[in-house]
């Protein structure tokens, strides 16, 4: 990046301003380049250390900052660039002084490079800003749009690459640095991020938080409402808005034996507390592994604790993906699929062999269903994938995730479990707070793992999953005794037997989602409305198979659940379940008409990430 472009003078008039020193950290951090997704040249200067000072606007949808970084340059440094999207940069110094800076041009995905000049002593650069209204990265919630719908909320979601939304940093997963912040809020309101949190609101509306460990931008946090915590145990609790604390203390009790059984697989939990903020049901994801701080959908409380396998996933994010980063996007795999084998060890050891089977079908299914919709020999069912140019974001599909997890079974089933558990525990420890791209992951394996072994090499063939598009024939072949049964049922159901008299009342929900994925291709109307009667799909209050149940609804044109249907895509902004039924809708004509219809109602409860995959949807 060079300078040639528009010359912002160093202001300096920034309405709100904050002074600190940053504070040198101790930790050594690896850097890598080449990251097609930031503008940030690490070869010539990174970031070590943030001290943010942040002040949270609800009326103007605004947060007004400074980030003061602690940088190290390298010799003959120059400049040293930053990611920013749609921030107003006010000032800039550099160790206190007025330097020249230049925003460069808008890339549609990336933003805008920020280039400050600095020399290879420059130690420390502060950056005055303000975020603009419809900054990516935040959603700003009016009270009638959270649970308690007394107060504003304000939440942010920086993976992968909207962190340069709210705070000018180097956004690439490459780039590690630890953080301090100051962050001032509305009196009757809370702010948590993901560093160390206080558990209860302190009258000043400031509040400060300090993450020691270095981590990449996209796990940067924070979260603005009226929060109360209940604590789970030695190093788990909860946060949630006063009307969903109680139920939320509840889903997730079993927080604490989940992190116990964490650690009794792959080593220490390294980051001190492990909390969950139930957010707002406009969260575009289930769950986010923000550090110390998971944020989670309140979709996952069902009521009868059958979703928690999502926290297992998010806290297993503590060791793959926080503890050891994919280096960039292309790389996701190493966080996604190594974090969906962790989740179903946690909840195998939890629930036993035969719940973790049902977790794996699932999964699979959705695989299976990805690889039809992209094509087997599409270029994104590759392991290690190439987004250059494109929205990382767009390549985000169940393929990391779930063709990452065939992978691990086949190296698992291959090594036998005691040696590959041996390797990951060792994986863990020797890349903790590191990041890694695929190819070193490749080199480790082989030193690790297959050290000469060619045929565990050849029998594993981990270039052929990694390299090539679609489902190599050594994928496993996975069974669930519990699915079997479902199965069962189904059948007698097709052949005349009566809903109500299925065997269902052990079945989890789960076994309910097997069940309706199921159901035949031909399935009538009529035989949804005798379905419903015994089971009350369409009130189901368990989000999952609500959101499978409706899906159905509309490829059958069910239309007793269109109410339901309507409170469902009006209430929930999270993306794995709607964008599957605007989808449907989008099919025939008539569909697209009802989904633009309530699109327009719903969309302004939906974050900027799901608004903009059903736009395009829609458009
Ligand atoms: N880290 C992801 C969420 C994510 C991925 C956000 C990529 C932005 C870009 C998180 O851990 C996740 O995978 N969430 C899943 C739940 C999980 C149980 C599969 C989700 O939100 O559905
Ligand atoms: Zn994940």
């Amino acid at each position: 990046m060079n300078l040639k472009y528009t010359i912002v003078l160093a202001a300096g008039l920034a309405a709100c301003k904050h002074e600190n020193k940053p504070q040198a950290t101790q930790q050594q951090v690896t850097t890598r380049a080449d990251d097609a997704h930031s503008f940030s040249d690490p070869k010539q200067a990174v970031v070590k250390h943030l001290n943010l000072k942040l002040t949270v606007d609800f009326d103007k949808k605004q947060i007004c900052g400074m980030a003061d970084w602690a940088i190290s340059a390298k010799k003959g440094a120059k400049t040293i660039i930053f990611d920013t999207n749609d921030l107003q940069i006010d000032s800039v110094k550099v160790d206190g002084d007025s330097t020249s800076y230049s925003l460069g041009h808008e890339d549609e995905f990336l933003g805008r490079p920020l280039n400050v000049k600095i020399n290879s002593a420059s130690k420390r650069v502060s950056i005055w800003y303000k975020t603009s209204s419809d900054a990516a990265a935040l959603q700003w919630l009016n009270p009638q749009q959270t649970a308690d719908k007394k107060y504003p909320f304000l939440f942010t979601q920086s993976e992968a690459i909207l962190a340069r939304s709210w705070v000018p940093c180097q956004d690439s997963p490459g780039i590690r640095f630890t953080y301090d912040a100051k962050v001032s809020v509305p009196k009757e309101l809370m702010a948590v991020m993901s560093a160390s949190n206080v558990t209860q609101k302190n009258t000043s509306g400031t509040y400060q938080f300090n993450q020691k460990n270095a981590i990449p931008s996209y796990l940067m946090a924070l979260a603005v409402g009226d929060l109360e915590f209940r604590s789970l145990g030695r190093n788990t609790g909860v946060y949630a808005e006063p009307s969903v604390i109680k139920k939320a203390a509840w889903e997730f009790e079993g927080l604490q034996k989940m992190m116990d059984s964490a650690e009794k697989l792959y080593g220490k939990y390294r980051w001190g507390r492990y909390d969950v903020l139930v957010l707002p049901p406009s969260f575009p994801f289930g769950g986010m592994e923000n550090p110390e701080l998971t944020f989670a959908t309140p979709t996952i409380i069902a009521g009868d604790r059958s979703l928690v396998s999502l926290l297992a996933h998010e806290l297993a994010h503590s060791w793959s993906g926080n503890l050891v980063t994919n280096a960039t996007w292309n790389d996701m795999w190493l966080n996604e699929g190594f974090t969906n084998y962790f989740e179903r060890r946690i909840m195998e050891k939890m629930e036993g062999k035969n719940y973790a089977d049902m977790l794996a079908q699932l999964g699979f299914q959705e695989l299976q269903g990805t690889l039809q919709d992209l094509g087997a020999t599409n270029p994104d069912t590759k392991l290690k994938l190439d987004l250059k140019g494109r929205n990382p974001d767009d390549g985000l599909t169940d393929i990391a995730y779930e063709k990452g997890y065939c992978l691990l079974r086949v190296m698992e089933n291959a090594a036998g479990r005691e040696r590959f558990d041996a390797f990951l525990n060792k994986y863990f420890a020797s890349h903790a707070f590191q990041t890694i791209t695929t190819e070193e992951f490749i080199n480790y394996y082989y030193k690790e793992l297959i050290k000469g072994d060619k045929a565990l090499g050849d029998k594993i063939a981990i270039e052929k999953w990694v390299y090539e598009p679609g489902l190599p024939d050594n994928c496993p072949k996975f069974t669930s005794a519990r699915f079997d049964e479902v199965n069962k049922a189904l059948e007698q159901w097709i052949n005349g037997t009566a809903a109500s008299a299925l065997p269902t009342n052990a079945w989890s929900s789960h076994e309910w989602l097997h069940f309706v994925r199921h159901l035949p291709e031909n399935i009538t109307t009529t035989q949804m409305k005798e379905l419903d009667k015994a089971f009350h799909f369409t009130q189901s209050g368990n989000s999952e198979v609500l959101g499978a149940w409706l899906l159905l609804s509309v490829k059958k044109r069910y239309v007793a659940a269109y109410p339901a249907l309507n409170t469902f895509l009006e209430n929930v902004g999270r993306r794995r379940f709607i964008l599957p039924i605007y989808k449907q809708l989008a099919a025939s004509e008539d569909g697209k008409k009802m989904a633009k219809d309530i699109y327009s109602k719903a969309r302004p409860n939906y974050h900027y990430v799901a608004q903009e995959s059903i736009d395009n949807l829609l458009k």
